[in-house]
């Protein structure tokens, strides 16, 4: 065995694609683990749609106390064609996050050389910027209810939480990335603080304040309408962007497509201080599931993700340099289902093959 670190890693392949491509991810992952001199101890947990329909058990708080154990998680996707929407996302994915307190939803926006984007006359040099999205509050917070019910008086209340912790914390790991990537040194605050004047306020005067301890970054404001015209028409403006959670959901899809598409867009949860949680950004496509033909890199990435918050850079590095080989190539010529020109394994197989090579 090799010498360097140990790490418990707990696996979720979770339903429709997830355990391809999450098959696909591991290949990578033990192909960098031999090369890079580090140990991967797997642990699966079948966590997901069939197990909810054969059981009616989402995610026991135990699963979450054993997690607290691990050093990283890695997930493919929840969600079930037979589940009603909500069960799922609330009872496996949102509580996750919100559970172990992972309150960086961290999702690189990255087009890499080759890759397609619908952006006209935008290439690479364009497309290279980071949502910080919040993770633990905002209207993901699960607090409201319905007031007469199923009656022509219905009422339904969602509340949008923001607590002053919350939002400095998220704030704070923003301004730490802008200063570390070391590019334009500016941090964009997306918010809608015309309308929402308390929730845009707090952000907004939380960011200003934190600012001062960044002096060497520059802050921005968007609203995020506006904000969803910028990343198509001038997304090279972009360095690090922060946001409350809604917000954050809805412009990563659309920087998702800049990028090439959901084939590709990665995500982190990240508790700084504790276990953090790395993912594709996209569902789980039931209708593609056991085909063999989704495009696994958006999950490769996210391992290669995975591999940089526990500190193996070089090894995260090079996971990175062997997907931008097989895109840049053509060897994987499309991210859509089924145009990649090759399988889902045999894309996780090259790019383990380039990450030994390298
Ligand atoms: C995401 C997803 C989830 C979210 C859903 C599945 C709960 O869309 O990770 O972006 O809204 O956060
Ligand atoms: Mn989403």
């Amino acid at each position: 065995m090799g010498k360097g670190k140990v790490y418990k890693i707990g696996v979720i392949p979770g339903d429709g694609v997830g355990p391809e491509i999450i098959n696909a991810g591991l290949e990578v992952l033990k192909s960098a683990s031999s090369r890079f001199e580090f140990r991967l101890e797997t642990v699966h947990y079948d966590f997901g749609g069939d197990r909810y329909l054969r059981t009616g058990e989402t995610l026991p708080d135990s699963a979450i106390e054993e997690f607290k154990k691990l050093d990283a998680i890695y997930l493919g996707a929840i969600g079930h064609p037979d589940v009603k929407p909500g069960i799922l996302e609330k009872g496996i994915l949102l509580k996750i996050r919100f559970d172990l307190d992972q309150y960086i939803n961290l999702r690189p926006v990255k087009l890499y050389p080759g890759v397609w984007t619908p952006l006209k006359d935008k290439g690479p040099e364009h497309i290279d910027y980071v949502v910080v999205r919040e993770n633990t509050e905002g209207a993901y917070c699960g607090i409201g209810g319905f007031f007469k019910k199923d009656t022509q008086d219905e009422i339904a209340t969602q509340l949008d939480i923001n607590t002053r912790k919350g939002v400095e914390r998220c704030v704070r790991y923003a301004f730490e990335l802008a200063r570390n990537r070391n590019k334009k040194k500016t941090l964009t605050c997306v918010d809608k603080a015309n309308v929402l004047t308390f929730s845009g306020d707090l952000w907004r005067r939380t960011c200003r304040d934190v600012n001062r301890d960044y002096p060497d970054i520059k802050l921005d404001y968007a609203f995020v309408d506006a904000a969803c015209m910028w990343m198509v028409k001038n997304p090279e403006w972009f360095d690090v962007i922060v946001t409350n959670n809604m917000f954050g959901d809805i412009i990563t899809d659309l920087a998702a497509i800049t990028q090439g598409g959901l084939g590709v867009a990665a995500g982190g949860n990240i508790n700084p201080e504790g276990v953090s949680m790395f993912e594709p950004i996209h569902g789980s496509a039931p209708k593609y599931a056991g085909k063999n033909v989704i495009c696994p890199v958006a999950t490769i990435a996210a391992g290669a993700m995975m591999l940089n918050v526990l500190g193996e850079k070089k090894a995260a590095d090079c996971i990175e340099k062997a997907i931008s080989k097989a895109l840049s190539e053509k060897h994987i010529k499309s991210l859509e289902a089924g145009r990649m020109g090759m399988g889902t394994s045999e894309a996780g197989e090259l790019i383990a093959k380039f990450v030994s090579e390298i």
